[in-house]
């Protein structure tokens, strides 16, 4: 008979399944069970829907919190799921859009002009010289992948030109933390919990 312990999904333990694995997706809930009285790990798919409902929300609470004028940056178009969100919840406004491999949905690509394709860090200084320093209402930020060491890296690179670009009272959602330090770590004011997703705001 197969055991117990490898049929995905089987319910196990807190100490069992640390022993076997150290991986991120043997976290736990916070208290520990699912509501059944059972201890059970978070799948990848838990993981998957509570980044991507973070991500909504906040996208939502931005478009009610930004200011009125400036410039909305979408870093990373990928799919395009949180650019049409954004130009859905934020019609009027003008929404630049950054990717270095543009491979998105057919319907989320941004209108001629707004995609600027290539490496940020090509692509960003130009961008800041021709809109100016403070040009941006909103910046939404969501490139990591799945190498930790390289997304922290990247972080404290891009941090200055994310900081150089935010208006005073500006503000950016990030998958990430950055390093900014004209800016506040805000992300308490929202409902979204701590450390899915990370909210900061110029100072005024
Ligand atoms: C996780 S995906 C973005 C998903 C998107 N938010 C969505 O909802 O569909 C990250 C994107 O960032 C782009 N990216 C990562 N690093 C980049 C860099 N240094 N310069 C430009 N684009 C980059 C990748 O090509 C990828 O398409």
């Amino acid at each position: 008979m197969r055991p117990r312990s490898t049929f995905p999904g089987a319910i196990t333990t807190l100490r069992s399944a640390t022993k076997r694995t150290s991986r991120a997706c043997w976290t736990f809930w916070p208290d520990g069970h699912d509501g059944s009285g059972q201890e059970t790990r978070m799948t990848r798919l838990d993981s998957a829907i509570r980044r991507l409902t973070a991500q909504r929300d906040l996208l939502d609470w931005a478009a009610q919190n930004v200011g009125p004028a400036g410039l909305v940056l979408e870093i990373g178009l990928g799919n395009g799921r949180t650019y049409d969100h954004l130009r859905a919840k934020l019609p009027g406004r003008e929404i630049h859009v950054f990717e270095r491999s543009p491979a998105a949905h057919p319907d989320c690509y941004p209108p001629e002009g707004y995609l600027i394709v290539g490496d940020l860090f090509d692509t960003l200084p130009p961008f800041i010289e021709r809109h100016g320093r403070g040009s941006a209402a909103l910046i939404h930020i969501d490139i990591g992948s799945g190498d930790e060491e390289a997304n922290r890296s990247l972080a404290r690179r891009l941090s200055p030109l994310l900081e150089a670009l935010l208006q005073p009272g500006g503000i950016l959602l990030g998958d990430r933390a950055f390093d900014m330090p004209s800016c506040r770590d805000i992300s308490a004011e929202t409902k979204v919990p701590e450390g899915r997703y990370f909210v900061y705001r110029r100072a005024a």
